[in-house]
């Protein structure tokens, strides 16, 4: 593959849906506690999405944020990336309903599947596109609506996942110094491991018919102690290559913005680069695992929050199903 271009965050924007999903509330739908989903995943309430709120509703609040932040106008954008697993149909893509819904009308776009990745997958997408082409301006997007997956009657996964959406405008930029710049990303995936975090209904291997529906393929199937194993590793490793490949070392490093899946994962991942608390991102208590959107939710909210400065060097690490991993390092 090109090298990709120098590319820069311009804007970040976020949504999340008003509904409040509380340990208390799943406590009396499942067998569990307040207690066993805080200590476990440091997780204590989750946003749950409207019925008639899609996908793509959740993009396009995120994407106008971002568009306003970035001072930039959706006919000036170029290429629309969403990454997603939760898209509101099979086809036409959800970017293409983003699109749409924006009046993005000289924008390509396209979906990404990586899971909990997709989001670094979609960054690194767009800046190969807008690689040397004539395309400049670039919206790349997390959405999720996880609750469409859930199986409410499962406890092992039903406590971990959440709905909402994030979104960056990104720029070519060649100067050396312009703010938001990407330095470096890593990606990897291991399709051999893809049975331990799935969906397995609903796609062409196994189509929802009257006769399996009751099983409820169609909903996040995850073998969570081996997944945990493989997301400690695959992120501290990704981590590293990132800071080598942008010259970086882990004690210049401000802030950590990794996957929120887990705040035991986000803990060992900081503990073995050396990295404090005060300088690793947590939001999982407020949201759970959002997967594609977990990134750039909490960009936008430590960008909001007044906690990102001009320079600071940015970390970003993630891992998902495929299994998929990748991570970036950001020159705010
Ligand atoms: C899912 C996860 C929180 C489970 O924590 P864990 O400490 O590994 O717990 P286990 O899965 O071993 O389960 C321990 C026990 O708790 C039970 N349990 C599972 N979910 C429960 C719940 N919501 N409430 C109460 N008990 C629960 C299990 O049934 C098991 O009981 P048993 O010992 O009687 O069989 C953790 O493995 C995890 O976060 N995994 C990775 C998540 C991740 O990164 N996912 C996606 C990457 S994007």
């Amino acid at each position: 593959m090109s090298k990709p271009c120098q590319c820069s965050i311009i804007g970040t924007g976020s949504y999340m849906p008003s509904k409040v999903l509380t340990n208390d509330d799943l406590s009396k739908m499942v067998e569990t506690s307040d207690e066993w989903i805080t200590t476990r995943t440091g997780i204590k309430e989750r946003r749950i999405a409207a019925d008639d709120e899609t996908t793509s509703d959740m993009a396009t609040a995120a994407a106008k944020q971002a568009l306003e932040a970035a001072g930039v106008k959706p006919e000036e954008l170029d290429l629309i990336v969403v990454a997603t697993v939760t898209p509101d149909m099979f086809f036409p893509s959800t970017a293409c309903l983003v699109q749409s819904k924006l009046g993005a009308k000289n924008a390509i776009g396209f979906d990404i599947s990586a899971a909990c990745s997709g989001f670094l997958y979609a960054l690194q997408a767009a800046r190969h596109f807008l690689n040397g082409g004539p395309r400049m301006t670039a919206l790349v997007i997390g959405a999720e609506k996880l609750s469409s997956l859930i199986n409410w009657k499962d406890r092992n996964t039903c406590v971990l996942f959440g709905d909402g959406a994030g979104a960056v405008v990104v720029r070519r930029d060649d100067r050396k110094t312009a703010p938001g710049r990407v330095l470096s990303t890593v990606m990897g995936s291991d399709g051999t491991l893809a049975d331990l975090l799935k969906v397995p209904g609903g796609g062409s291997a196994c189509p929802i018919t009257a006769e399996n529906v009751a099983l409820r393929p169609n909903t996040i199937y995850m073998e969570g102690r081996e997944t945990f194993k493989h997301a400690v590793t695959r992120m501290y490793q990704a981590s590293l290559d990132a800071l080598e490949q942008a010259g970086v070392k882990a004690e210049d490093v401000k802030l950590v913005i990794p996957h929120q899946a887990n705040a035991r994962i986000i803990s060992a991942i900081a503990e073995r680069l050396n990295v404090p608390p005060e300088r690793t991102f947590i939001n999982v208590d407020k949201y759970g695992n959002t997967s594609a959107a977990t990134i750039p939710v909490a960009l936008d909210e430590a960008q909001r929050s007044g906690r990102l400065k001009s320079g600071d060097i940015l970390l970003l690490v993630a891992f998902g199903g495929g299994f998929t991993w990748a991570s970036s390092v950001v020159a705010w």
